[in-house]
């Protein structure tokens, strides 16, 4: 055996550390590769009307070790984007402006951090991260927790891919993990004709349940009844309770809400003892609590297994995404006043096109 003094092995331990450096410090600059130093993003400065949404020059985000740098392609526009535009603190901290809104979107991979290995540059990803502290998606490029990344599903293009995510996830969590909706069951999905209640109306037909859609508008009503729904009720201005008795005179099994208050109420009169109702956090106002009635409150979460569930769902039920309005990452404030103007079919989304192609 070779005796190593102890300066010598330190001056191993120097070497060997520099080169590992140099190692990383290669794979870091070629999986960088391309990504300019700034970006244009959709930022706010200071909380309020759509008009505080101004197009900013700034640093492009650095992936960290766990992150995956996405170049957008298309963001989603949610009530929750603007509740935030307006004021809402989420964590209950004032966050740091400027500040990129979006929570979702669909892009392709520009860079990856040292210990992402699930994706390579160039492919075409969608992902989902609420309140991402390194700035949202109305961004040409967003930094993503690695586990709230997915590949695309092959049937979506990377316009309706980024009008999902957020949304994909809410709805088929509400349909298996919230209600655990069985093949026979009835359900009524409360507000179907949004962002998330169009994607559960597909969801709850694809587990074999029987759907009664409550929309809005003979144009709300005819879009989910094109999405497959059993029946259809305007729920602003027709009696849910009759279309109930007419749907299912045993009572229906579960209601999926996406719209609370008083017609939410009438939904839950329909439900027999034993039934369930879910809705995400956001719904107001939340109904009140019944007796005999199991109620679960949840929010979408992103993740692994989550992102799993979701592409084998809309592969299986070729999925169709509406889209109620497409926008300029300029037109941002634009794309919020629509928001607010409401009657929102589907989804609003951000089309993001990055100069650099
Ligand atoms: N916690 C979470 O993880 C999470 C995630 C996603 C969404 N959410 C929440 O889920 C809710 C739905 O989100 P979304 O993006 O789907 O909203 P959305 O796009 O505004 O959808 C709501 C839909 O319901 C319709 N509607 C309103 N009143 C109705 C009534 N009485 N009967 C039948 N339809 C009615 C609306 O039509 P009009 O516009 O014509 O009224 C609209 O088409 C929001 O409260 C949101 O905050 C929570």
């Amino acid at each position: 055996m070779i005796k190593v003094g102890k300066h010598r092995r330190t001056l191993l331990r120097v070497g060997a550390l520099a080169k590992i450096a140099r190692l990383k410090s290669r794979a870091t600059k070629s999986r960088n590769a391309g990504v300019p130093q700034t970006m244009r993003a959709a930022a706010i400065d200071r909380f309020g009307g759509p008009e505080v949404l101004t197009i900013h020059e700034l640093p492009v985000p650095a992936a960290g070790a766990k992150e995956v740098l996405i170049a957008v392609d298309t963001a989603g526009v949610g009530s929750w984007d603007a509740d935030m535009r307006a004021g809402w603190l989420p964590d209950g901290r004032r966050p740091k402006f400027p500040l990129v809104l979006g929570t979702d979107g669909a892009g392709v991979v520009a860079a990856t951090g040292s210990s992402v290995r699930r994706f390579k540059v160039g492919e075409r990803v969608y992902a989902s991260s609420f309140n991402n502290p390194k700035g949202g998606f109305y961004a040409e490029y967003v930094a993503v927790r690695g586990e709230n990344v997915a590949r695309v599903p092959k049937l979506l293009d990377l316009k309706l891919a980024g009008a999902i995510p957020a949304t994909g996830l809410t709805a088929l969590q509400g349909v298996d993990d919230a209600l655990h909706l069985r093949k026979g069951e009835t359900v009524i999905i409360h507000g179907a004709s949004g962002g998330v209640g169009t994607l559960a109306v597909q969801f709850a037909k694809l587990r074999g349940a029987r759907v009664l859609a409550t929309a809005s508008g003979r144009d709300g009503k005819a879009l989910v009844r094109r999405l497959g729904a059993d029946a259809v009720v305007d729920g602003k201005s027709e009696d849910i309770a009759a279309a109930a008795e007419r749907f299912a005179p045993d009572g229906i099994d579960a209601v999926l809400a996406f719209v609370g208050g008083k017609s939410l109420e009438r939904c839950l009169d329909t439900l027999g003892r034993g039934g369930r109702l879910a809705y995400p956090n956001g719904v107001e106002p939340v109904p009140r609590k019944r007796p005999g009635i199991k109620t679960t409150v949840y929010n979408g979460e992103a993740g692994v297994r989550e992102f799993q569930n979701l592409n084998r769902a809309v592969e299986a039920a070729k999925l169709k995404v509406p889209l109620e309005g497409m926008f300029a990452l300029a037109d941002a404030a634009k794309a919020h006043k629509r928001l607010a103007a409401g009657h929102i079919l589907g989804k609003v989304v951000l089309r993001i096109k990055s100069r650099r192609g």
